[in-house]
C-alpha cells in the first residue's frame, strides 16, 4: 500500500476510535477519574443534589486548571443523570460575570458548595451557595441566592447577603444577646481566635447581629414537611447555625440555632432517616483532609448530639481523604443513602476527585467504610458490612 493512503487509513482509524462513544458506567470507582457522557472528567466540586421528575441533578463548583482553579471563572455547572453512574453536561446553571469586577458575581471571586432545592408552592428552582466578593479572600463570608424556572437553568442571580441580620439565635441565654464592648477592636488571625480569648468572651454573633452572620460552608435541607432550612458554617468558623428560609426559599425566615459552638466544623451534609435527624461535617483544615464528625437529633432545632467520626477503617481518620458536600437519598430505595465527598486538588482544582460510598445505617447512627468499587445493588445486600 503506498505510504500515503496508509496515512489516511490510521488517521481515519484513529478517529473512528476517537468517535467511540465513551463506556457506559455501571458502578462507583470512588477517587477515580469519572468520565461524563461526553468522556470528559466531572465538572462539579462541592456538589449538592437534586432529584426531580424522574432524573437526578448534580450541581457544583466548575473549577478550572492549576491553583487559579481555586476561584470561580465560569461558575456552577449542572449534570444529569437517570441512573447516577451516568452523567450527562447540561451547561453553565449560574455563570460568573465576565466583564465587571464591581459584580457580586465577578469571575476570579470565590463561588463554593452551590445546592439547589425545588419549591413546590412556587414552582421555582433554589440555587443557594457560599459566595466570597473577589480579591477579599474568605473575609465576605456571605451567601448568594439565585432561581430558575427549570432545573438544569440558567438561573437568575438574585442577591448575595449575610443572613439573620438583627435577629437572635434562639438557643442562647438573654445574658448573651447584646454585644461586647471594644468588640470590633479585636482583630482575628487566620481562622482561630485571638489569643487569649474565649468564644463566649467574643460573642462572634453578637458582634455580627447588625450585618448578618458569617455564612461560609453550606447545605441546604428540605423536610417532609416542606420546610427548608438553611445550614452554615459562622462565627470564623466556630460554630454551625440551622437557619430556617421563608415559604418560597428565598430568604432566612427569622429563625435559626447555633450547634456545636467553638467545635469548628465545615462541610455540613444533613439527611433524614426514620423520622431522625443527621448531620455529618468536617473538621476546619482548609483544602486538607481531616477526621469526619457526625451528628443526631430528634428535631432539627436540636438538642444535637455528637457522634463522632463516622469513618471506618483504613484512612477513617482522613474520611478516605475526602470532605463531606452531600448525603444523597435514594429515590425508590428504603435506607438508601450515598455519601458525597470532595477530594480537592488544590494545586490542580479541575483534577478534584468524587468519593461515593454508602451509608450505613446501624444502632442509631451510621457509619461509611471504603469501597473500591461498588454499585447500587450494595444497598439490596442482607448482609452489610
Ligand atoms: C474548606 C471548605 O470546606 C471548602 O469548601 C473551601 O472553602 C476550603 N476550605 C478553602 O480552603
Amino acid at each position: 500500500m503506498p505510504a500515503a493512503s496508509c496515512c489516511v487509513l490510521s488517521s481515519l482509524l484513529v478517529s473512528a476510535l476517537l468517535a467511540q462513544p465513551p463506556a457506559v458506567h455501571n458502578e462507583f470507582r470512588p477517587g477515580e477519574r469519572w468520565p461524563d457522557t461526553d468522556g470528559v472528567h466531572i465538572n462539579a466540586h462541592g456538589g449538592g443534589f437534586l432529584y426531580h421528575n424522574g432524573t437526578y441533578y448534580w450541581f457544583g463548583e466548575h473549577k478550572v486548571e492549576g491553583r487559579r482553579g481555586n476561584n470561580a471563572w465560569v461558575g456552577v455547572r449542572c449534570y444529569s443523570s437517570k441512573d447516577l453512574y451516568n452523567w450527562k453536561n447540561e451547561g453553565v446553571a449560574l455563570a460568573v460575570v465576565p466583564d465587571n469586577p464591581a459584580h457580586d458575581l465577578a469571575a476570579g471571586c470565590i463561588l463554593e458548595r452551590p445546592k439547589v432545592i425545588y419549591n413546590a408552592k412556587t414552582g421555582k428552582f433554589v440555587m443557594w451557595f457560599h459566595l466570597e466578593l473577589k480579591g477579599q479572600g474568605y473575609r465576605a463570608a456571605r451567601c448568594g441566592t439565585a432561581v430558575s424556572d427549570t432545573p438544569t437553568g440558567p438561573y437568575t442571580y438574585l442577591r448575595s447577603f449575610r443572613p439573620n441580620a438583627g435577629v437572635w439565635p434562639e438557643n442562647v441565654p438573654d445574658e448573651r444577646k447584646k454585644p461586647l464592648d471594644g468588640i470590633e477592636k479585636i482583630r482575628f488571625s487566620g481562622g482561630g481566635l485571638p489569643e487569649g480569648y474565649t468564644i463566649e468572651q467574643l460573642n462572634i454573633f453578637a458582634r455580627d447581629f447588625e450585618g448578618g452572620q458569617m455564612s461560609r460552608d453550606m447545605t441546604l435541607f428540605v423536610d417532609d414537611d416542606g420546610r427548608a432550612y438553611h445550614i452554615y458554617a459562622s462565627e470564623e468558623n466556630s460554630t454551625l447555625h440551622i437557619s430556617l428560609l421563608t415559604e418560597d426559599y428565598l430568604a432566612p425566615a427569622g429563625r435559626y440555632i447555633r450547634v456545636f459552638e467553638g467545635r469548628y466544623m465545615e462541610a455540613p451534609a444533613m439527611f433524614k432517616h426514620n423520622g431522625r435527624y443527621f448531620l455529618m461535617m468536617s473538621g476546619c483544615t482548609g483544602w486538607a483532609p481531616n477526621a469526619a464528625r457526625s451528628a443526631v437529633a430528634d428535631s432539627i432545632w436540636g438538642p444535637w448530639k455528637e457522634l463522632g467520626n463516622p469513618c471506618i477503617g483504613e484512612n477513617a481518620d482522613k474520611t478516605f481523604f475526602s470532605q463531606s458536600t452531600y448525603i444523597l437519598p435514594i429515590h425508590g430505595k428504603k435506607d438508601a443513602f450515598i455519601y458525597i465527598g470532595d477530594r480537592w486538588n488544590p494545586e490542580n482544582a479541575i483534577d478534584g476527585r468524587y468519593i461515593w460510598l454508602p451509608v450505613i445505617l446501624r444502632d442509631g447512627r451510621f457509619e461509611i467504610r471504603w469501597l473500591d468499587r461498588w454499585s447500587l445493588s450494595w444497598f439490596d445486600k442482607k448482609e452489610q458490612p
